[in-house]
């Protein structure tokens, strides 16, 4: 796949201070901490504070990802943030971050592909770093998804959280890093999980914005069944283009939406729930932070060991998905 080994060398993650909890949103819509805990495994989330936009969490990220790596920031090559959220459609959301970091020497993109979007990421910069063309990338996945849910709406604002998590990306020895990546995208499900105003087809107006449709749209019952679709057939293909079983697996790292689709991916591959990072209580679906978050907070608790086999799965808007298999 490469011409050199590529691996993840930092990591680091940031979520705002700020926690809602189940209580909290039984105040504002009816809901019970009941209801969600059953129908998604979530507890709280944490909502950016009105000054905080997608590029100061992935900032905050970023700077612990570089520390962790031994990098400085005018040593970077290559910035991608993976993003529905970004502070604005452009300047990208990269751009602005390779401001604040001082990485003068980094091109700089954001790449939409939702809660598949950093494994999506993952990807591009291997293959950047794999030929050869840059020797190091950061990339993060961040979303402020409050910034762009309807709180009246309690189909959708009990579902998610704001986040980032970062990861460097680097030459790594042989035998490690990256072995596989399966990425897909199923176009004809758009319409299932959408922000519809704002873009070149329904620019923002007075009657979107009473219509509601600068906010999340989703089918959630729908995503459901495509999730736990993908989540299979992308974690067996996967497997197979690394000439993995699924046994080989030390930590899985699925996609935080909703705890059944995690369960039933878990059932299919057979593991253990200590193989498995579930972090969806308290961080609730942080799109395209979701992945980062679940792995950067494995590592840092120690649940990752160098040669460990670790599987990332996610799924999300588009509709896409994408998986990955690494050596750490
Ligand atoms: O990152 C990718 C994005 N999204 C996802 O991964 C989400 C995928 N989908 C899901 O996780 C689930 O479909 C949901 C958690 C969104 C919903 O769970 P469900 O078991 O599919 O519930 P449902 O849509 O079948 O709704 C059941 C009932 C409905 O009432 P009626 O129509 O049966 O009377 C809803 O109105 O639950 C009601 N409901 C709620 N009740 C209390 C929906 N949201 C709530 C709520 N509190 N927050």
């Amino acid at each position: 796949m490469n011409l050199r080994p590529v691996g993840i060398i930092g990591t680091g993650k940031y979520v705002p201070e700020k926690v809602l909890t189940n209580a909290d949103l039984e105040k504002i819509v009816e809901t019970s901490d009941e209801w969600i805990v059953s129908r998604t495994g979530i507890r709280e989330r944490h909502i950016a504070a009105p000054e905080e936009a997608t590029s100061d969490l992935a900032y905050q990220a970023a700077l612990k990802a570089l520390d962790s790596a031994g990098l400085a920031p005018e040593d970077l090559e290559l910035i991608i943030v993976a993003t529905v959220t970004p502070d604005t459609f452009f300047p990208s959301t990269a751009c602005i971050l390779q401001d604040k970091l001082g990485a003068k020497k980094a091109a700089a993109f954001d790449l939409s592909a939702a809660c598949s979007g950093f494994v999506y990421s993952l990807a591009t910069a291997n293959n950047f770093i794999g030929s050869g063309m840059y020797n190091n990338a950061l990339v993060i996945g961040a979303d402020t998804l409050s910034r762009i849910t309807d709180y009246n709406d309690r189909n959708t604002c009990v579902l998610f959280g704001d986040g980032a998590g970062a990861v460097v990306l680097g030459p790594v020895p042989e035998g490690r890093g990256f072995k596989s990546f399966d990425l897909g995208a199923e176009g004809a499900g758009g319409n299932l999980l959408k922000l519809e105003a704002g873009g070149s087809r329904l620019p923002s107006s007075e009657d979107t914005v009473k219509e509601g449709k600068h906010y999340i749209y989703m089918n959630g019952r729908e995503v459901f069944k495509f999730a736990v679709r993908v989540m299979g057939a992308a974690t067996d293909e996967v497997l197979r283009k690394a000439g993995l079983a699924k046994e080989d697996i030390d930590l899985f790292v699925p996609h935080q939406a909703n705890i059944r689709i995690i369960q039933s991916a878990m059932q299919r591959l057979n593991l253990p729930e200590e193989k498995c990072v579930i972090n969806v209580d308290k961080y609730a679906n942080t799109s395209a932070a979701s992945i980062p978050l679940a792995l950067v907070e494995a590592a840092e608790e120690g649940r990752i060991q160098e040669g460990d086999k670790v599987l990332l799965v996610g799924f999300g808007g588009g509709l896409t998905w994408g998986a990955s298999t690494l050596v750490w």
